[in-house]
This record gives structure tokens, sequence and C-alpha cells, in this order.
């Protein structure tokens, strides 16, 4: 396994695994790796010859009061699980070399201010043009991006479509505790008790699911269940709980089709999303 750190050395590996016809999977993280992100991995190395991960802590996805500065990381752990996994590279560039007073972003519209772009006004702009400016440089075949942050990877689908880059999105699903709690970097900032609260999130979810497939055609009804819950089991403040349809990502009138919904919560320090696709 290598490290590279620099863009020039990172796009001229890439260029020399192409000549050689090799196939190149690509799987962004901010580090921090557990059981989820090793998931994609493992799917990349199914899916390629060659499996890149980058570790980058994006500055510009986070707000001016979000946890960039905190934000756990953990470069000697996750090298070790990345060897493990017999990762190729490791791309841990440098925030000054990726951002030299840039003036171009990326920015997919509407789908960037929906859901977790209400209260996150500026973050799928950072996801979206850190993404690209991944892309050119590793120049992956395929990349793998998680059911966990569904909206997250419905944009990245959604810009490679309308810029025409070359490469395939292929996604992973959500990897979770015993207890439900889909994991997360940033459950690291909860307590004990919040901790088991969180879990609640996921338990909700499947509750919902489960009145759905009881026959519950209404989505209010299923939003309403799903905030009453939360409130009831003093999990925290609620940030959104919507249902779209999942082909789209429009809000759905109906819960016929393949529907996903979607929740984001505030527990102590974390902001916690969580997300269930019901096919019905
Ligand atoms: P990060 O939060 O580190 O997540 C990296 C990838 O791991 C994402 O595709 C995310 O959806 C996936 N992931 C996180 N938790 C997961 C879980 N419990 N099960 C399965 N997959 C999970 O998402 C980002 O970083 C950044 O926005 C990034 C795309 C790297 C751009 O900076």
């Amino acid at each position: 396994m290598n490290i590279i750190t620099s863009i020039g050395e990172m796009q001229a590996y890439s260029d020399k695994m192409r000549k050689e016809g090799k196939t190149i999977a690509f799987v962004p993280t901010m580090g921090n790796l557990h059981d989820g992100h090793i998931s994609l991995v493992r799917k990349a190395k199914k899916l390629g010859d060659i499996v890149v991960v980058s570790i980058f802590v994006n500055p510009t996805q986070f707000g001016p009061n979000e946890d960039y500065k905190s934000y756990p990381r953990t470069f000697e752990e996750d090298r070790k699980k990345l060897e493990k996994e017999n990762t190729d590279i490791i791309f841990f560039p440098d925030a000054k070399e990726m951002y030299d007073k840039p003036k171009t972003y990326v920015y997919v519209e509407d789908y960037s201010r929906i859901l977790c772009g209400k209260s996150r006004p500026t973050h799928f702009r950072g996801v979206t043009t850190v993404v690209s400016k991944l892309f050119n440089i590793i120049k992956p075949h395929i990349a793998v991006f998680g059911e966990k942050d569904a909206q997250q990877a419905f944009i990245i689908k959604k810009m490679v479509k309308d810029l025409n880059f070359d490469i395939k999105i292929e996604t992973g699903e959500i990897k979770r505790e015993p207890n439900g709690l889909a994991l997360s970097s940033r459950n690291a900032y909860l307590t004990d008790e919040e901790h088991s609260k969180a879990s609640l999130i996921y338990k909700s979810l499947r509750e919902a699911e489960n009145m759905i497939r009881r026959g519950e055609k209404n989505p209010e009804n299923i939003v309403i269940f799903i905030k009453n819950f939360l409130n009831k089991n003093k999990v925290g403040k609620i940030d959104y709980v919507e249902i779209v349809n999942d082909d789209d990502f429009l809000p759905t009138e109906s819960l016929t089709g393949n529907i996903r919904i979607l929740v984001a919560v505030y527990v102590g320090k974390a902001r916690l999303i969580d997300n269930i696709k019901v096919s019905v």
C-alpha cells in the first residue's frame, strides 16, 4: 500500500494504471474509518483492479459553526485498517494544495437545498466541489458511496450525469451497530446515554416501515408518527423527518413504489442522520 499526498503524483499514478488497462475503484472518505467505510472498500475491491481511498477532511463542506476543527483525525489507525484490506493507495492530500484561493465551485441546484441542505446551506456545494476535484485527480472508473448519506449519493449521481463524468457510481448499504445505530464518525461525540437514545432513530424508521407494510398510504401520518416517537423518547431536537420518492428524491404524495424516509436529529453535540428505503 502506498500513501500519496501530492496531486501531481496521484494523477501520474492513475495515468499509469489506466495505460496498463487497470480499472480504478475509488472510495472518498474523511477518515476516522469504521466498518461502514470498510464495507465500501471491500465493495470497491470487488469492482476494480486498483482501490484508491482518499482521506481528506474537506473544509468547504463544513459550515462556519460546524465541527471542522474537532472532526476526528485518526490517520495512523485508518492506515492500519486500510492496509489490512489490501488497499492499493491512500490519497491523503494537504488542504493547502487542494484549495489554493479557489474561485470555482460545482453546485447541483435544488437538490443541494432540500433535506440536509436546509440547515447546511453550503454543505453540498463543498461536497460536489471536492468530489469533482478528487475525480479529476484520481481518475477512477468507479466510485463507491454509502447509502448512509443517501442525499449525497443522489446528488453525486446527478452531478456525474449532468457533467458527463465518465465514472460509474456504486452505492453500499448502511452498516449499523447491533442496536441499530448507523455507524458514523460523529457517534464519537455521544455520551453513553445519548448513544442509547440515538439507537431509537433506527427503531422509529423500522416501526414506520412496518406501518407502511401494514397498509399505511399517507406520508404525513408516517412523518407525524416518527416525530412523536422521537419526541416522546426525548432523543433530541429534530432537524427534519421527510419522505421522498427514491428515484427522483422529490416529496412523495403516496406511499407507493420506491420510497425513502430520511431523518436528521441533533443528539447532544452530534447531528445524526439516518434513512431507510422501503419498496411497496
Ligand atoms: P465520510 O463521512 O467519511 O463518508 C465516506 C463514505 O462512507 C460516504 O460515502 C458515506 O456515505 C459512507 N458511510 C458513512 N457511514 C456509513 C455507514 N454506516 N455505512 C455505510 N457507509 C457509510 O461522506 C463523506 O465522508 C464526504 O462527504 C466525502 C464524500 C468524502 C466528500 O468529502
